[in-house]
């Protein structure tokens, strides 16, 4: 197990769009077990394998609170086969440093996908869980949540975080 690198906004990895897991492989197995230790590291609450640069449809996140036992869920070739009503909420997200808006999404959501050992499952989800499935899904997609704000905030952010990113080059 170790820590891998989080991909962070502009780099291209995060606008491409994952490819299903065909199989369980000791590949994805440690795949999992290092997007683990990368998320808690972080730390992060959910974390998508395009973030570590890895191309699969493999997402894992834990929304237990501080103190609470850990309750971690990886998915592979998660699918939202249904979503009702709207919320929104702040979203941060590990790739994308230093920011944080509102995103409007669906308010509930059913997704299906396998577990760790292959088999088939579903879960439906409210509330946070719901907004960080749909979240970790975009990634799969290609899609960070800043895609999903208006267009001049992302353009007031880039301009920022190219500052920013001066700044850190120094
Ligand atoms: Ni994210």
């Amino acid at each position: 197990m170790a820590i891998r690198k989080i991909i962070t906004y502009p780099h291209p990895v995060l606008k491409e769009a994952a490819a299903p897991v065909e199989k369980i492989t000791p590949e994805i197995l440690s795949l999992f077990a290092d997007m683990a230790d990368t998320m808690y590291a972080a730390p992060g609450i959910g974390l998508a394998a395009n973030q570590v640069g890895v191309l699969k449809r493999v997402i894992i996140f834990d929304l237990s609170r501080e103190g609470e036992n850990k309750k971690l869920t990886a998915l592979i070739n998660p699918e939202i086969i249904w979503a009702e009503g709207e919320t929104t909420h702040e979203e941060a997200c590990l790739s994308v440093i230093d920011y944080s808006a509102e995103v409007r999404r669906s308010a509930q959501v059913k997704v299906t996908a396998l577990n760790l050992a292959g088999e088939p499952m579903e879960l439906e989800g409210e509330g946070l869980l719901a907004i960080c499935l749909q979240h970790e899904i975009d990634h799969l997609n290609g899609i960070l949540y800043i895609d999903r704000i208006s267009s001049l905030k992302r353009m007031l952010y880039k301009r920022r975080l190219k500052k920013i990113l001066k700044v850190e080059a120094l």
